[in-house]
């Protein structure tokens, strides 16, 4: 039996993980444990619960507003320790987090096969995003197995000259989570009244706007920025906005100094992914710096802004239905106005597209394993 270790330790990553824990337990060739480092807390325990994920080793490294390199040396010392009790024949990484890329050198250290789950996704800046490019860089050149989500990100490995046979383009496995939290949601219709009540405070009347940031490049003066286009947005009668807020006290203050007490924002808690996905379905468009919100959106027929700069995942810019919008105010705001003021333009954009996988990612992942002879 092939012993398998899936290392997660923020939010996304235990999302987009969740589909291909669940898939490698349902193979009677695997014995499958899981490690969280727990870079997030209370962000990564709300998505353990929903997915009935259980840990078997738990770093816990989270300290209150820590330096990347604080997370580096706790993840690479408190993997060498899972790894005397526990060694796995290979370690499931996911993503471009300092979890992913401090997990994967442990494993290189102990000679440990790595796969890379949503591996090759490039903007080509190794400051932006920062520091995942470069997390996802290093984690590349140390992966055994890459999962590439897109053709494009199996191209841009087989560019940096990774092994073609060693590549594999499995559709990103956010779509499986998203389809799996669907159906659960779809399913009981106790839990959409108990959402209907805990998101009473709706206007239905008004367009949501809804808004999530977090970006450590947009850091500083680029958040300034974005509240400032969010606060131009939400002077409008039209629109309500709810936010989100990331737990990272650097978004916390210019969020809580720009856009609280807003009469039409909402400052929130993060929420767990099924309230989430409610209020996602709710929206009508999305603003954003995350990640796996610009897979989902699309998904959802959403039209999305993306606030960034640059973006590694440029498969729904191509396909219409996000905007890569830069950081200043002034084009982050027109590009929301153009989408509420332009129902041409809204319509084009609110399409339901999956740039990023069929929902059958996390099966193809484990097929790959299982027939590999890392
Ligand atoms: C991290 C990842 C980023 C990913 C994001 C997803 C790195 C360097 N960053 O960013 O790639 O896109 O997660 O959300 O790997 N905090 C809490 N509770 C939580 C989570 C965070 O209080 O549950 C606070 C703590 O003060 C913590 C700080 O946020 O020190 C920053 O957390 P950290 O994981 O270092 O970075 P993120 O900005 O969350
Ligand atoms: N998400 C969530 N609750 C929230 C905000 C986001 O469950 O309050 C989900 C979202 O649906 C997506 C993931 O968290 O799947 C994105 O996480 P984040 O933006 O923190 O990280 P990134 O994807 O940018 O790395």
């Amino acid at each position: 039996m092939k012993k398998i270790l899936a290392v997660f330790g923020t939010r996304p990553e235990a999302i987009k993980m969740a589909p291909v824990v669940k898939a490698c337990r349902a193979c009677p060739d695997f014995e499958v444990k899981v490690c969280i480092t727990a870079q997030h807390r209370q962000m990564l325990d709300q998505v353990m619960d929903i997915f009935g994920l259980k840990a078997d080793f738990d770093l816990n490294i989270m300290a209150p507003n820590q330096t990347l390199a604080d997370v580096t040396c706790k993840v690479l010392k408190g993997m060498e320790g899972v790894f005397a009790e526990w060694k796995p024949d290979m370690i499931l990484v996911q993503g471009d987090t300092t979890t992913v890329m401090a997990a994967a050198l442990a494993a290189f250290y102990h000679k440990i096969a790595v796969g890379h789950v949503e591996a090759g996704l490039r903007t080509g800046d190794i400051y932006s995003p920062w520091p995942e490019e470069m997390n996802r860089l290093i984690a590349g050149n140390l992966a055994t197995l890459h999962f590439a989500p897109t053709k494009r990100s199996a191209e841009n490995l087989l560019r940096e000259n990774k092994p073609e046979a060693r590549i594999f383009v499995t559709g990103n496995t956010v779509i499986d989570a998203l389809y799996d939290a669907v159906a659960i949601m779809d399913g009981n219709r106790e839990l959409t009244k108990s959402f209907d009540e805990k998101f009473g405070f709706l206007d239905s009347s008004r367009r949501l706007i809804l808004v999530t940031g977090h970006r450590r490049e947009n850091f500083g003066e680029g958040f300034i920025h974005i509240c400032n286009a969010i606060k131009r947005v939400a002077s409008r009668a039209d629109v309500q906005v709810v936010y989100p807020m990331h737990m990272n006290p650097n978004v916390r203050k210019p969020v809580n100094a720009i856009l609280g007490g807003l009469e039409n924002v909402k400052l929130i808690e993060p929420l767990d992914y099924l309230s989430f996905l409610y209020i996602m379905r709710k929206s009508y468009l999305i603003m954003t710096d995350s990640g796996g919100v610009q897979e989902e959106a699309p998904s959802l027929g959403k039209p999305v802004i993306v606030m960034r700069d640059t973006t590694e995942r440029p498969e729904a810019v191509d396909a219409g239905t996000v905007i890569l919008a830069g950081t200043e105010t002034e084009a982050m705001a027109s590009a929301a106005e153009r989408l509420l003021d332009d129902r041409g333009c809204y319509d084009a954009m609110a399409r339901a597209i999956n740039p990023y996988g069929d929902g059958l990612a996390a099966k193809r992942i484990v097929d790959i394993i299982k027939t590999s002879d890392f």
